[in-house]
């Protein structure tokens, strides 16, 4: 089980130097607005990745009127403990795990593995396919060693096809890069398709759950990112190829897959209410943290920012309790102080959050 055991905030944001201790469940930062909570989360998501989800800036991260920020956090991974530091200066950034800098990003995600959920989250149903793909793909990585491999591939064959398109090479030539494009595209979509497959009934089991009262269950259909109707993704391609030719790009192929969810045949976003969709997308991400948890034979760590936004009283409560029953850790903000009498004391943590200063809740 992956744990954050500890975080330790030094001139990130607004927030006062603190160290943080979590508990093993549920752990919530309750504050009003602008006290500082979704750069909690953040803070994590830092580590985690090595940049944000809120700015393209970094220097954003560090707080004002100081010149560089660092982060700590202790983790526990099978059964070991690793500290994960980061620093940043306008300059640099320096990223250290036991005590070694590391290079890539993903030796960083493997340390820290976390699933987020904000409210921005909801352009899962509500944007085009690139939330979804990114969504398809974080567990495609997880569950198959091979996919990052057959996806650069793909891209790498796709990029040259496009340059070969766009500068309008012979047919022959921009051709030669189709049995490439059509072998890692067979790996891709092979994947994402048990992905699909695997994660639908945790999703159904999660709807239900949070919303016993919808007597409907989710279904997912996966689109490859070619027509039906064109046959072969080999068959679009070569019926597709004037057409390419003109615009100077692919039109088709696994760059352009899709996840649609349904409700009796019908799109969620017009078969539930907005608090449903809330929920819905509440248990996409369970579903997906789930899913990685059997694979993986790991947790990821759940990082909720604001979620009870939205939710009637009776939502918010079932929810609170379907996340105290997981056996996942869960770092959770919100604005409303009512919740807290709600934990379970033995299995959460709660911080009072004013102005960047922490307080923890003592509960009884
Ligand atoms: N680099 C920074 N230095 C100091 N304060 C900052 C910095 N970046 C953002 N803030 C301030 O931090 C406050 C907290 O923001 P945020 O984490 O979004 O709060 P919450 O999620 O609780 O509403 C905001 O008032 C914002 O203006
Ligand atoms: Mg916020």
């Amino acid at each position: 089980m992956a744990k954050l055991l500890e975080l330790q905030l030094q001139n990130f944001r607004n927030l006062k130097p603190y160290k943080l201790t979590f508990g093993p469940r549920l752990n919530l930062i309750v504050g009003d607005n602008a006290a500082g909570k979704t750069s909690v989360i953040e803070a994590v998501w830092t580590l985690s990745s090595g940049r944000s989800f809120r700015t393209a800036k970094p220097q954003h991260l560090i707080q004002q009127d100081t010149s560089e920020l660092t982060l700590f956090a202790r983790v526990e991974q099978q059964h070991q403990t690793h500290a994960i530091g980061l620093s940043r200066s306008d300059e640099k950034v320096l990223i250290k795990v036991d005590g070694e800098s590391i290079q890539t990003q993903a030796e960083l995600a493997s340390k820290l593995p976390v699933q987020l959920l904000t409210p921005e989250s909801h352009r899962l149903l509500e944007e085009g396919p690139k939330a979804r793909r990114h969504y398809l793909d974080w567990g495609c990585f997880h569950q198959s060693q091979s996919f990052i491999n057959a996806w650069r591939h793909y891209q790498r064959a796709l990029k040259q096809r496009n340059h070969g398109l766009k500068t309008k090479l012979p047919k022959e030539q921009i051709q030669l890069w189709s049995p490439q494009l059509i072998e890692t595209a067979a790996e891709v979509d092979r994947i994402r398709q048990d992905y699909v497959e695997a994660l639908t009934p945790y999703l159904a089991e999660f709807c239900q759950a949070l919303m016993p009262e919808l007597k409907m269950i989710p279904e997912c259909h996966f689109r490859t990112g070619w027509p039906k109707s064109a046959g072969t993704f080999a068959q679009a391609l070569e019926s597709n190829f004037q057409k390419d030719f003109q615009q100077g790009h692919t039109q088709y192929g696994c760059h352009r897959a899709d996840i649609k969810f349904r409700f009796d045949g019908q799109d969620a976003l017009i078969k539930l209410s907005r608090g449903q969709q809330k929920l819905f997308v509440c248990a996409l991400l369970l579903a997906q943290a789930s899913l990685y948890e059997k694979t993986a034979n790991e947790a990821v760590i759940m990082l909720i920012d604001d979620l009870p936004a939205e939710l009637d009283a009776h939502h918010r409560k079932t929810l609170l309790k379907l996340l105290q029953a997981l056996d996942i850790q869960h770092i959770l903000t919100s604005t409303d102080q009512s919740l807290i009498p709600l934990l379970d004391a033995e299995n959460s943590k709660i911080w009072q959050l004013e102005k960047g200063q922490f307080t923890e809740i003592l509960q009884d």
